[in-house]
């Protein structure tokens, strides 16, 4: 309730980026006075052994997750762990370190419950969240988000990826390969069947000489066509890859109340938030048809109110992200959407 009536309207009074900078140095005060972790777990986590799930291999506290982007660097993984997030994304990370777009590159789009962002993969580089997640405290899962540098031609995209795996193998438990942004140029490319084989492959090679195998993901944009997700079907199954992220951003626009004037105005990006749900929850669900019931999806996109995880976990997700639903809707969203699981007894 504070939320929404007098925070959210003070936080969205000021740029959306400087906004984020700001809501990470209060976290991190609030968690470091004394008893301020307790604090936030009381007022924000909701922890009960019926949300506890095991998918691909990990147990998870809780199946309600942070989206990749949020916290790009791991900066905050021990205190978002403290709003009950039952994982935590990190990432995208790319070899090195880059900074990403011209500002501004984050949108919002009150009117539509929406954000643009054309961040273009600003990051520390892996080599600094190798250092920060050594350093946690929190036991939470960790996703590893991995791309490749802006630089860096498709044909040699793989390499950044194996750099990232390698690097980050030691601190997080799972990893996502993405090649659905939007925002760094011709990464989606990597998307199709020839190279998305190869790079999966490859991966996949690199884990097996690993003492112990880690699940490797693949997230995936909404704005594939049915032929595209028909392959991603076929390549899932040969690849033998752990699970699907669905979806990243879109860059389609349909639908949208606020005006065309502005979305001109804000340009290229990918678009997150409600206007995505629909169409997020019907590649779930198409998925979840092909791939077997078994078939682990994290669904993600669009997930504004607990009931829209709901939907999304009767699509067949296993386990659901938010990103601008947070944003939205503030530090109880996570605790919020388990309630709610509880009391539906999915
Ligand atoms: C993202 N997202 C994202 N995804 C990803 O795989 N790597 C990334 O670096 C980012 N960065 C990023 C930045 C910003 C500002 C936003 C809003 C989103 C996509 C995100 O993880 C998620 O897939 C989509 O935003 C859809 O979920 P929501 O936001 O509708 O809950």
């Amino acid at each position: 309730m504070w939320y929404r009536t007098v925070i959210r309207p003070f936080l969205f009074s000021f740029a959306p980026e400087g906004i984020h900078h700001f809501s990470f140095r209060a976290l991190k005060f609030l968690y470091s006075l004394p008893g301020g972790q307790k604090l936030m777990q009381q007022r924000f986590a909701v922890e009960d052994k019926r949300l506890e799930r095991e998918v691909f291999g990990l147990k998870f506290k809780n199946p309600v997750g942070l989206a990749a982007g949020f916290d790009k660097d791991a900066q905050l993984v021990d205190e978002l762990a403290a709003l009950g997030f039952g994982f935590i994304e990190i990432g995208t990370l790319t070899p090195k370190p880059q900074p990403g777009n011209e500002k501004p590159r984050l949108f919002r789009l009150p009117k539509d419950q929406a954000l643009v962002n054309r961040m273009g993969f600003n990051n520390d580089g892996v080599l600094s969240a190798v250092q920060r997640l050594k350093a946690r405290h929190s036991q939470v899962i960790i996703g590893g988000n991995i791309g490749k540098n802006k630089v860096t031609e498709n044909k040699l995209a793989y390499r950044d990826y194996e750099y990232c795996l390698e690097a980050l193998y030691e601190v997080v438990d799972y990893f996502v390969v993405n090649v659905s942004s939007p925002n760094t140029p011709n990464l989606r490319d990597l998307q199709d069947k020839g190279p998305l084989t190869e790079l999966l492959n490859r991966l996949k090679k690199r884990m097996k000489e690993k003492p112990k195998r880690k699940p490797i993901l693949l997230k995936i944009a909404p704005d594939l066509s049915q032929e595209q997700l028909d392959d991603i079907v076929e390549i899932v199954s040969k690849t033998k890859i752990e699970g699907v992220i669905a979806t990243n951003t879109t860059i389609a626009r349909e639908g949208l109340t606020t005006g065309q004037e502005q979305i001109e105005a804000i340009g290229a990006g990918g678009l997150s938030g409600k206007p995505l749900s629909h169409r997020a929850t019907e590649v779930i669900r198409y998925l979840h048809q092909q791939l077997g019931p078994d078939y682990p999806i994290i669904g993600v996109g669009g997930i504004m109110t607990p009931h829209d995880a709901l939907e999304k976990l009767e699509a067949g997700a296993s386990l659901v992200q938010v990103y601008t639903g947070f944003i939205y809707n503030g530090p109880r969203f996570a605790g919020q959407i388990n309630q709610s699981i509880l009391e539906s007894g999915i």
